[in-house]
């Protein structure tokens, strides 16, 4: 059974069961600034599982390409993967737990044929007001029973930790307004030996590789209120995860991801084509299998490597498969063979995803490209090390050892990671690059605090209160005056605010009161403020305020007071601005103006006081 075939044994498997297929959302998504990648496949179904309706029903079923940048550096063990295939079925208030884990319990034991005894199921033990899901539980001892197994043996307890999903993770990570909900997931078990690496005895979340997670149900039940609560949702839904290539694991019993009919032939052209053997070079071969199957993917949504955001990523991606070809290779020459692996890659997913192969030439050469770039970039930096220890001093400290110092240069300079500096034969004492490192971020932790500041003296709780102040007079008195109105500077310390616009006479009394009634009337209305990463075209889209012409940077930071990016119109503030602000507008207590002033011509000053 290929991957292919589980995908249309899957589709069919929910069809038949009143499911409507929905596409494969693009990966990166379209309608979703928060997130670079689309990682699950309920990520563009969020809207409706808070209850708006989908148009094409309640029942449905797809398979989704996902990217998880976070496991880029997990990537080498046997089951990790950056980009992968998740089949996903959804109720959105339809069908629940009662249909919901028979049917997958019969699709991997009927359609996918895995013996029973290789699978145990973890359930959720309870968190706060959300009781243990005794429902689950009942339903897996009659499906265990049914083919004579002991449901003692196989059903699992946990917490919030690993049987509680939403997009951010377990409910204290939860936003307001993020949907979530316990989850029941199923392992299967490849019966190897444990390794006591990973504790003393073996469990079904052991990472000691012998039991593999391979569906996951999340009956997403609650919202996340704006006061930390769980609210149950109206309707409670069933989001449903299962990543295809651990499926083709369990399918083949076959523990290592990259030796399952899916990536071997993948592997194989690696072998031939940098003449070594996958055993004793396991990790250079899946990185280089995976990275460049996620740059294929990336590449053919038309992202070009570059600095920042999606861009950024595809650069790591080619730049680490470079890297990882070279060591084993032991050389760079213009040899490289990117084009035969992209080829292989190609032609294992092309069956499920033909636009791979319709824009071959282009992955290609966005790959080369790169590839290309990065070799000029890793000539630069032999330049600059040959001419720096040309004369041979006290800095020459071996053959092809150079300073920590000197590898830290390359690194800001060059964009190396210490990886890639040893990747061109160089040595350096690591610990103290890694000191450097240390200071640096520090360096530039205080940078950015000092960039966003937005006037503010310090990071008290009191000018925190301000700073969410001036974001709402600010607002108040473009509300009176117009949209001409801008803030022109702010300095806000513990004691007191002070707001600088564009204005050019002096405000009445009546126009004071008036200010400070809207402003306390949103202190009272106790809006929640938060931030979301939004492309710059689209902030301003929104009527976002700021100085925008200052940015260079193609995503912006976006206080909203109320509302969101979803619901722009429901907000009161909408405002770029590096933080911090108060989580609640209540928290501000109370907006007195005490003076005002002149700064000149078309210029006034407010001093104001909060709490
Ligand atoms: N959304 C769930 C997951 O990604 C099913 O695991």
């Amino acid at each position: 059974m290929k991957a292919s075939d589980i995908i249309e044994k899957y589709i069919t498997f929910f069809e038949k069961r009143g499911h409507k297929r929905i596409a494969n959302s693009p990966l990166v998504p379209q309608n979703d600034p928060t997130t670079l990648f689309t990682s699950s496949g309920m990520q563009p179904l969020v809207p409706y599982l808070l209850g708006e309706e989908h148009p094409q029903g309640t029942r449905l079923v797809n398979v989704q390409n996902s990217f998880r940048a976070v496991d880029i550096d997990e990537i080498g063990d046997n089951r990790h993967t950056t980009l992968f295939r998740m089949l996903g079925n959804w109720s959105l208030g339809d069908y629940f737990k009662k249909e919901e884990l028979p049917w997958l319990f019969e699709f991997l034991t009927k359609e996918l044929k895995l013996d029973p005894k290789h699978l145990s199921v973890t359930v959720f033990d309870g968190y706060e007001d959300v009781p243990q899901d005794k429902e689950a539980v009942a339903i897996w001892k009659e499906l265990f029973k049914s083919v004579g197994l002991d449901p003692q043996e196989r059903i699992h307890y946990y917490g919030t930790d690993k049987n509680w999903w939403s997009r951010s993770g377990p409910p204290e990570k939860m936003p307001a307004g993020e949907p979530g909900g316990p989850s029941s997931e199923v392992f299967y078990d490849f019966g190897t030996q444990h390794d006591p690496k990973f504790g003393e005895k073996c469990h079904v979340n052991c990472d000691c590789g012998r039991y593999l997670e391979i569906a996951n149900s999340v009956f997403m039940q609650y919202r996340k209120e704006a006061d930390g609560s769980l609210k149950p949702l109206p309707k409670p839904n069933v989001d449903f995860g299962g990543g295809l290539e651990r499926l083709l694991l369990a399918v083949e019993h076959q523990p290592d991801v990259f030796q399952t009919s899916l990536l071997l032939p993948i592997i194989a052209a690696i072998e031939k084509n940098v003449d070594k053997h996958y055993k004793g070079n396991e990790r250079q071969m899946r990185i280089i299998t995976d990275h460049l199957i996620a740059a294929v993917f990336i590449s053919n949504e038309k992202i070009k490597p570059s600095k920042t955001d999606q861009g950024y990523i595809l650069r790591r991606l080619i730049r680490r498969a470079f890297d990882n070809i070279n060591i084993l290779r032991g050389i760079d020459d213009m040899n490289l063979p990117m084009k035969p692996i992209v080829e292989t890659i190609v032609e294992q997913y092309k069956e499920t995803d033909p636009l791979l192969e319709q824009n071959f030439e282009e992955i290609l050469n966005t790959i080369l490209e790169e590839t290309n770039n990065y070799r000029s970039t890793l000539s630069q930096a032999k330049k600059f090390i040959t001419k720096r220890y040309k004369h041979v001093g006290d800095e020459l400290m071996g053959m092809n050892e150079i300073s920590a110092a000197d590898a830290f240069i390359l690194y800001t300079t060059h964009g190396l990671s210490p990886t890639q500096i040893e990747s061109l034969g160089y040595t350096f004492d690591r610990q103290k690059f890694a000191e450097k490192m240390e200071a640096h971020q520090n360096l530039s932790k205080k940078g950015a605090e000092h960039k966003f500041r937005g006037g503010l003296a310090d990071h008290q709780e009191r000018t925190i209160m301000g700073h969410t102040a001036t974001h709402l007079l600010h607002q108040a008195l473009r509300d009176m005056f117009g949209k001409q109105l801008h803030q022109s500077g702010s300095n806000i310390t513990t004691e007191r605010l002070r707001f600088d616009f564009n204005f050019d006479r002096k405000l009445t009394d009546e126009e004071i009161l008036k200010l400070e009634e809207i402003v306390n009337q949103k202190i009272k209305e106790n809006l929640p403020v938060h931030f979301e990463m939004i492309p710059t075209s689209e902030a301003k889209k929104m009527g976002a305020i700021g100085l925008f012409e200052d940015t260079y940077q193609d995503t912006s930071k976006i206080y909203f007071i109320g509302g969101d990016s979803k619901h722009p119109e429901k907000a009161y503030s909408i405002e770029f601005c590096g933080g911090p602000h108060v989580e609640f507008t209540e928290k501000i207590k109370s907006f007195k103006i005490i003076k005002q002033e002149s700064l000149g011509k078309n210029m006034r000053r407010i001093y104001a006081i909060v709490g």
